[in-house]
């Protein structure tokens, strides 16, 4: 038992350790990145100034992303939220981003979350959705103890028996599905944080549209 306390310790040191050394890393590019927006933003307008800002933006993305996933997401204080409106939101920026999104909601709207980390959660599950899939379904329903939010899409789903692995950090399902250009396999690990940081989960399941069905419960 001495053994496996001992060996427990030295784990949770590691893990404290490559958060740590994340963080930095995170920080120190963004800190680059941020530089790099204010030059680019001296230069003339054309495609290539274009191309470069959209990948700065992507950047910006990624370190936003691994910085969350450093800091665990707390801090932020819950708030009343209205969860309809919010939905229509994230569903109005996929549509943007060309997958034709559906968004309901039933039952009373407003509900006590931490409203970024919450967005974050919903945003990246969407965001999947929006790479993988052409159509999107977005519902949010909420009864006396919980709000539920299922997120469907017709794309190519994900295997039974890799439900689980597509939860770790970094893991991603084989290149060839991943079309345009990659992310870095955190979304879902950081959505699973935000769930459970409210005390919720995230499961998921094959999507009567074909694809993959995302729900996440959190306790109202
Ligand atoms: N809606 C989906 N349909 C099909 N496969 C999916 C879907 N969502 C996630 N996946 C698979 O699960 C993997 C992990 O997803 P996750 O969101 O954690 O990472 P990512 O999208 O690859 O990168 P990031 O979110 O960090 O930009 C994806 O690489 C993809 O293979
Ligand atoms: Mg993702």
């Amino acid at each position: 038992a001495l053994a496996f306390i001992e060996m427990r310790r030295r784990i949770e040191r590691q893990i404290d350790q490559r958060t740590t050394m994340l963080a930095g890393v995170s920080h120190d590019l963004r800190t680059i990145l941020t530089r790099f927006k204010l030059e680019l933003a001296l230069l003339p307008e054309g495609p290539e100034t274009e191309a470069l800002r959209r990948d700065v933006d992507e950047m910006g993305r990624m370190v936003e992303g691994y910085l969350s996933f450093a800091r665990g997401d707390s801090g932020e204080t819950p708030a009343p939220t209205n969860i309809d409106t919010f939905l229509k939101e994230i569903g109005a920026d996929a549509e943007r981003t060309g997958a034709q999104t559906t968004v309901t909601f039933h039952g009373e709207p407003m509900v006590k979350v931490r409203p970024d980390a919450f967005r974050r959660c919903i945003a990246n599950l969407v965001t999947n959705s929006a790479r993988y899939a052409d159509t999107i379904a977005i519902a949010g329903h909420r009864d006396h103890r919980w709000l539920t939010v299922t997120v469907d899409d017709d794309g190519p789903g994900i295997p039974a028996d890799q439900r689980e692995d597509v939860f770790k950090p970094f893991f991603r399902l084989d290149d060839a599905r991943n079309v345009d250009e990659g992310g870095s396999g955190l979304g879902l690990a950081i959505a699973r944080d935000i769930a459970r940081s409210h005390g919720g989960e995230i499961t998921l399941a094959d999507s009567p549209l074909g694809g993959l069905r995302v729900t996440v419960r959190v306790p109202v």
